[in-house]
C-alpha cells in the first residue's frame, strides 16, 4: 500500500505538555490493565514463532533480546479482560454519540433510512474519494442484486491532497469529464450521481454535508466547514457538466448498502484500509439527538466515524510510540482509534519502534538507517510480508531490510525481533478492530446472526488480520461469534453510492 511522505508539522511544541501528561496517564492505565489481567493473557497467535533458547545473531546476550520483547509485549498486548473493558467503554461512547452532537464518536445519521431490496434498477454515476485513489464509476443496477460497473481509477497526488479545495474539486470534475468522454456520454447528458466522500462530514440532508475535519493525510484548504456537495457541484458547473449530485455517502455506508443488495442479512459495513470507520443500522428510537422528520422505516444508517474513538485521551491503551505518531501527524490528538488500527499508521508505529531500538543499540548493532528516517517510510504492506515469512533464516525479511532499506548485515536475531514487533502491532490492530464490531453487533441485538461487510486493504491483505479478529470476537462474544459473518466486500462504496442515488430517485429516501 503506497503511503504518503509527510514532513512533521510545526505545531509540535504546543502539545508537549499535553502529550507528556498523556504518556503518564497512559502508562498508569497500562500498569493497571496489565496487573489486573496477568491471569488473562490471550494465547500466542497461531503464527507465533517462539524464540530460540540460545543466542542468535551473536550481537548481544539473549537476556537483552528477551527483555526487549517482553517490554513490547507488555505495551502492545490487549488481553481478554482489556477487550471486555474496552467494549463497555466503546458502547458507552456510542450511546453518548447518539444522544448529543460533539461526542467523541460522532454517530452521524446518514439520511439513508432503508437498505435496498435488491430490485432497484437504473444507471447512475458514482464518485469515490477517500484515499490515494479516486474512482469514477457508471453503475447500472439490473435488479435481482445484479450490477454492471464501468469505472476508471485516478491517482490523487500529494500536491492535490494538500493544495486548495478548488484544485482538488476541479481535478475531480476533470476526471469525470474524461471518463464521460471515454464512454461516449455527451457533455449535455443529465445524470444523477452518488458521491462517496470518505471523511467525517456533518450531514444535514441526503445530499448536503459540511466537512468536520480532514483525515488520512488530506489537508486541502477551504474545505473544512463547507458543504462538499456544493464544492463538487460548483466544479461541475465550471466545466458545464449537467450532473446532479443527489447523494453524499460515506464509504462505510456505501459498503453496507452495496453488500445488502446481495445479502439482506447485512447490517453493518466496516472499512479497514488506509483509514477506518463503520456504519450500521440503528432504530430511530435509539437516536435521541435526531431532529429531522420521522423515518418511514423506523430505521437509519449511522455513519459512526469510529476512528475518532479515544481522542479524549483516557480510554485506549496508547503507548509512547502511538503518541509519537500522533504528534507528528497532520491531525494531532484526533482519530486515536484509527491511528492504532488502520493501514496508514501501522507501518509508522513500527518505524517509531525500530528507530527507538536503533537508538538504544537493541537492533542493527545501533547502526543508523537513513531510509527509515523519513516519516511513513516503513510500509504496512512490508509488515504483512514479514509476518508471512516463515523461512528458517527469515530471508524475505532480510530482503526487505537489506535490499529495500539498505540496512547492512542484519542478524537473525534482528529479524526475529522485527517480525515479533510486526506481529504485536498487527495483532493489537485486529483485536482493537473487533471491539468496535462486537459492540455494534451486540447493540443492534443481532448476536443471533448477521453479516458484517468489511472492505479495505488491511482486512483484505494483511496476514492473519481476519483470523485474529475472529479470535478476539470469540473471546468477546463466545459461541455467538459463530453467528456473525465477516464478509469480504470489494469496492462496494461506489456501487453503494449509486444504489443510494437510485433509492432517492425512486422517492424511497
Ligand atoms: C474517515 C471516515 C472513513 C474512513 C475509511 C476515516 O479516516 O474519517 O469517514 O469512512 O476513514 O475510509
Amino acid at each position: 500500500m503506497p503511503l504518503p511522505l509527510w514532513t512533521p508539522d510545526n505545531r509540535v511544541p504546543l502539545f508537549v505538555f499535553g502529550l507528556t501528561t498523556g504518556v503518564a496517564v497512559t502508562a498508569a492505565f497500562q500498569y493497571l490493565y496489565s496487573s489486573l489481567s496477568k491471569r488473562n493473557q490471550p494465547p500466542p497467535p497461531a503464527d507465533y514463532d517462539p524464540l530460540p533458547g540460545n543466542a542468535v545473531g551473536g550481537l548481544r546476550p539473549d537476556t537483552q533480546f528477551e527483555s526487549t520483547i517482553q517490554r513490547l509485549e507488555r505495551e502492545f498486548t490487549i488481553n481478554t479482560s482489556m477487550l471486555h473493558n474496552l467494549v463497555k467503554a466503546f458502547t458507552r461512547d456510542m450511546e453518548r454519540g447518539l444522544k448529543r452532537e460533539n461526542s467523541v464518536i460522532k454517530m452521524i445519521p446518514s439520511y439513508v433510512e432503508r437498505r435496498p431490496s435488491g430490485d432497484e434498477t437504473g444507471t447512475y454515476l458514482a464518485l469515490d474519494l477517500g484515499g490515494s485513489n479516486f474512482r469514477v464509476c457508471e453503475v447500472t443496477l439490473l435488479g435481482k442484486g445484479q450490477v454492471r460497473t464501468r469505472q476508471k481509477k485516478f491517482v490523487v497526488s500529494e500536491a492535490l491532497k494538500t493544495g486548495t479545495g478548488e484544485q482538488l474539486f476541479d481535478f475531480i470534475a476533470d476526471c469525470v469529464e474524461q471518463f464521460m468522454g471515454e464512454l461516449n456520454i455527451g457533455k449535455d447528458t443529465k445524470l444523477k450521481m452518488g458521491f462517496t466522500f470518505s471523511f467525517p462530514v456533518d450531514q444535514h440532508a441526503l445530499n448536503k454535508g459540511n466537512l468536520f475535519l480532514w483525515t488520512k493525510g488530506f489537508t486541502a484548504s477551504g474545505v473544512v466547514g463547507t458543504d462538499v456537495v456544493q464544492l463538487l457541484q460548483d466544479a461541475f458547473h465550471r466545466k458545464d457538466l449537467k450532473i446532479d449530485v443527489t447523494a453524499l455517502v460515506n464509504d462505510t455506508v456505501g459498503t453496507l448498502i452495496s453488500h445488502a443488495y446481495v445479502d439482506n442479512a447485512t447490517y453493518m459495513g466496516v472499512i479497514l484500509g488506509t483509514g477506518s470507520n463503520a456504519a450500521y443500522v440503528e432504530k430511530m428510537e435509539n437516536i435521541p439527538k435526531w431532529k429531522g422528520p420521522p423515518s418511514s422505516t423506523g430505521e437509519m444508517v449511522i455513519n459512526m466515524e469510529w476512528g475518532a474513538w479515544g481522542q479524549d485521551g483516557i480510554i485506549l491503551p496508547t503507548t509512547a510510540y502511538d503518541l509519537k505518531v500522533d504528534r507528528a501527524s497532520p491531525n494531532p490528538r484526533k482519530q486515536t482509534y484509527e491511528k492504532m488500527i488502520s493501514g496508514m499508521y501501522l507501518g509508522e508505529i513500527t518505524r517509531q519502534i525500530l528507530l527507538d531500538l536503533i537508538s538504544t543499540g537493541e537492533i542493527f548493532g545501533g547502526r543508523h538507517c537513513s531510509a527509515l528516517e523519513a516519516p511513513y517510510s516503513f510500509e504496512t504492506a512490508y509488515m504483512s510480508r514479514i509476518e508471512r515469512d516463515h523461512s528458517m533464516e527469515l530471508t524475505d525479511t532480510r530482503t526487505i531490510l537489506e535490499d529495500l532499506y539498505g540496512i547492512k548485515k542484519t542478524t537473525l536475531s534482528d529479524r526475529r525481533l522485527i517480525k515479533r514487533i510486526c506481529q504485536l502491532i498487527g495483532t493489537r490492530a485486529a483485536r482493537l478492530a473487533s471491539i468496535g464490531i462486537a459492540s455494534v453487533v451486540t447493540k443492534m441485538n443481532r448476536l443471533h446472526g448477521c453479516t458484517v461487510a468489511v472492505d479495505g486493504s488491511v482486512y483484505e491483505h494483511y496476514s492473519y488480520f481476519r483470523t485474529r479478529m475472529i479470535d478476539a470476537l470469540k473471546e468477546l462474544l463466545g459461541v455467538n461469534a459463530d453467528n456473525i459473518t465477516l464478509a469480504q466486500a470489494r469496492d462496494g462504496s461506489g456501487q453503494g453510492a449509486a444504489l443510494i442515488a437510485a433509492l432517492a430517485d425512486h422517492g424511497e429516501l
